[in-house]
């Protein structure tokens, strides 16, 4: 009854992860046990692990994230760079970023200064659903703020403008994706209708859905549907924006000697998630990236999946309810 659910041979490092399907669904007393065969082994997973997507490209399992300043006060023209500049010196290959976050040109800065080859570095930038013209442009937009030739990924941000502008959106990016500006494309924020409606109007599905997800948000039917249909989950706020102070978080991260954030790291890692974490610190830049040396047992991936409180766990945006 179990399945190798990443049994792509080209997936790097022999990755794999189990899962064992229980029905009917487990009942909540008896959820940590289940759960504790959902997710199996990682052996071994690396910084430079990488997991093939649809479009046929490798992406870097783990990322990071440069979204300053939303909910904490923070100069975004300030910290942008030295941390873009600070994470691909500690050996991050792949970086996220959005129009919205208003950093596109500083992050290409950072780009170019890292003396990393552009080759080596997967780059995510993303539209917003209120974009005032087609996503084919936009992307043409971000590749001038970043000084780039092309992007490894474009998203369309969120889902919140209603099915014409989501579709018309959609193959907007598709056409951008066939000419070359991006080599793969996806979604952020998108519920399984939103998904659903894609696979409706016969369009090719995205690569990737990025949407909020650590143990107290976990999306469930959203992490089902993309993985019943070659969809990555991508994972932001894997940390919970530093919110980690739940006894099953930090009693763990005390059995590790390890910090609570190498703890929820490793949870979304070896739940297959790709996670995309963000710091100004240069200190944090460097640890968080420390989290090849240990691994979570069945038994504890299991204790952090029950804190699941679906929509109410959530603590960014999350705007996934829209229709
Ligand atoms: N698509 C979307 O709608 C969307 C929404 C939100 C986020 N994202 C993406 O996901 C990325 C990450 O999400 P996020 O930034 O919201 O949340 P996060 O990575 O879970 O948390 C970031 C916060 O945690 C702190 N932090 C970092 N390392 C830490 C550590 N080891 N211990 C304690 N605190 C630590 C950071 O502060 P310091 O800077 O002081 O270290 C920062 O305040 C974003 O940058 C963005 O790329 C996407």
């Amino acid at each position: 009854m179990g399945r190798r659910y990443s049994d792509d041979p080209t997936d790097n490092d022999f990755f794999y992860i189990y899962r064992v399907f229980v029905s009917p669904r487990p009942t909540v007393g008896t959820e940590s046990k289940l759960l504790a065969i959902d997710v199996m082994s990682t052996i071994p997973l690396t910084f430079q692990s990488t997991l093939r997507l649809s479009s046929g490209n490798d992406i870097p399992r783990f990322g990071f994230g440069v979204a300053f300043g939303f909910g904490k006060d923070e100069d975004v023209e300030a910290v942008s760079k030295p941390s873009a500049l600070e994470a691909l010196k500690v050996g991050y290959r792949h970086i996220d970023t959005a129009q919205k976050y208003r950093n596109e040109a500083l992050v290409g800065e950072a780009i170019k200064e890292s003396g990393v080859k552009r080759e080596d570095i997967f780059i995510t930038s993303k539209v917003p659903a209120d974009f005032d013209g087609s996503t084919f442009t936009a992307v043409d937009d971000s590749l001038k703020a970043m000084g780039l030739d092309y992007l490894d990924l474009y998203l369309i941000h969120n889902p919140t403008e209603g099915t014409e502008d989501r579709l018309r959106m959609w193959k907007g990016l598709l056409e951008a994706k066939q000419v070359g500006k991006t080599r793969s494309v996806g979604v952020s924020n998108y519920n399984v209708h939103h998904l659903e409606e894609i696979k409706s109007a016969g369009l090719e599905l995205p690569s990737i859905n990025q949407i909020e997800l650590h143990p107290l948000c976990q999306q469930r039917p959203i992490v089902d549907f993309c993985n019943a249909n070659g969809i990555v989950v991508q994972a932001y706020c894997p940390i919970i924006q530093g919110h980690m102070d739940q006894p099953v978080i930090t009693s763990m991260a005390k059995k590790h000697g390890r910090d609570p954030a190498h703890i929820l790291l490793r949870w979304s890692l070896q739940r297959g998630f790709l996670p995309l974490i963000r710091s100004t610190n240069p200190a944090r830049i460097l640890s968080n990236t420390q989290i090849y040396d240990f691994e979570l047992s069945g038994e504890e991936v299991a204790d952090l999946s029950a804190l699941d409180k679906g929509g109410e766990g959530a603590i960014a945006w999350n705007p996934i309810n829209v229709l």
